[in-house]
């Protein structure tokens, strides 16, 4: 089965077209962030405008390089919610053209029941799992049921961790987005020559708190500017990398003891940070787990993972009609009502 993924969410533009959700025949990503990048985030009304002009041709593109026509396709997968509402409304409408030019079903898929399912990509991880999500406005401690079933275990109270990344890197110099470069920098850099705080939060022994950690670095900057010293920018990524591991790791690891589950599995743009992959790995060794995580390719936004969920949808007959409308939020565990 041959299902076209849209995706236009946030700030790529993105038309894929994958086999039985797991062969990726073609993975088109045009994305905007250079155009963002002046502005030291994502602009919406930017993003919507660049969508339209876009979504045509990465479309055309996603279907060309997969050797596939419109006829051909068994469906039309798209990202409904959450995400920018008019970045959203442009896929999803085309989506919805598409699907009743060419009389094929329309399935609309979470983003980020996307990323969970880019691990199902060339991979062969199946459910039950637990998943800890991680992405620029999500950071959840997921139990995977089925394809189609989620209950959060834990979640952030405040900012999600690749905002924390994004916001953290701005001060220490880094465009937008800023997690790639911090990851980079981090590597180099020695992470006992600044401290940075492990927030925690009450209630919830898997919840988390970032925002007191980006305003610690924001402050370590502050500081550092207002007595003429400069920061040791690498030292200070990687005091941060060291500190998102410390706050990631025991809670994954607590909520993978409790539920007994013994694979676990990345999500999300941050998921391509090495840090987290290298700190996981060992407390996954330690613990007699395995863990699971993305091919780099397929951490940041894409169109195949969107079009990888929406096969798994289509089994549950998870479809919608042509009053589909796009929603700027939406829990991952709850089913689209169409
Ligand atoms: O999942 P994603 O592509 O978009 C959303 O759905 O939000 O995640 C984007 C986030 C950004 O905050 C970006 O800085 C972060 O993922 N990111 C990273 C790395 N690569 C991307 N953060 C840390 N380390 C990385 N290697
Ligand atoms: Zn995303």
């Amino acid at each position: 089965m041959k299902l076209l993924g849209i995706e236009s969410s946030c700030d790529e533009t993105a038309a894929a077209v994958v086999e039985n959700g797991r062969r990726v025949l073609s993975n088109i990503v045009d994305s905007q962030v250079e155009e963002h990048r002046l502005y030291g985030g994502v602009v919406p009304e930017i993003a919507s405008r660049r969508h339209c002009e876009a979504i045509s041709q990465v479309v055309k593109l996603a279907l060309e390089e997969a050797g596939c026509s419109l006829a051909e396709l068994d469906g039309i997968a798209v990202t409904v919610a959450p995400g920018l509402i008019g970045a959203l409304l442009v896929g999803v409408n085309f989506a919805k053209g598409l699907a009743m030019a060419s009389g094929k079903p329309l399935i609309p898929v979470h983003h980020i029941r996307g990323h969970v399912a880019a691990n199902y990509i060339d991979g062969k991880v199946k459910p039950p799992f637990l998943c800890m999500i991680m992405s620029g406005s999500h950071s959840h401690i997921v139990e995977v049921q089925d394809y189609t079933h989620y209950r959060i275990i834990g979640r952030t109270r405040d900012d999600a961790v690749g905002e924390a990344y994004d916001k953290a890197g701005r001060v220490l110099g880094f465009s937008y987005p800023a997690g790639v470069e911090m990851d980079a920098a981090a590597r180099q850099g020695d992470p006992t020559v600044y401290h940075l705080p492990r927030p925690k939060v009450e209630g919830s022994p898997f919840d988390f708190s970032f925002s007191g950690l980006k305003t610690a670095m924001i402050n370590l900057s502050h500081n550092a500017k207002q007595k003429g010293i400069s920061l040791q920018v690498k030292d200070a990524a990687a005091a941060f990398q060291q500190a998102v591991c410390d706050m990631i790791a025991p809670r994954l690891m607590a909520a993978a003891a409790e539920t007994g589950y013994k694979t676990i599995v990345l999500a999300g743009g941050v998921s391509a940070n090495s840090g987290i992959r290298t700190r996981m790995e060992a407390e996954c060794q330690k613990a007699g787990c395995t863990l699971i995580a993305p091919p780099l390719c397929y951490c940041g936004d894409n169109a195949a993972m969107i079009a990888a969920q929406g096969y798994y949808e289509f089994l549950a007959e998870h479809t919608a009609k042509s009053d589909l409308n796009a929603m700027p939020s939406w829990p991952i565990d709850k089913e689209f009502a169409g």
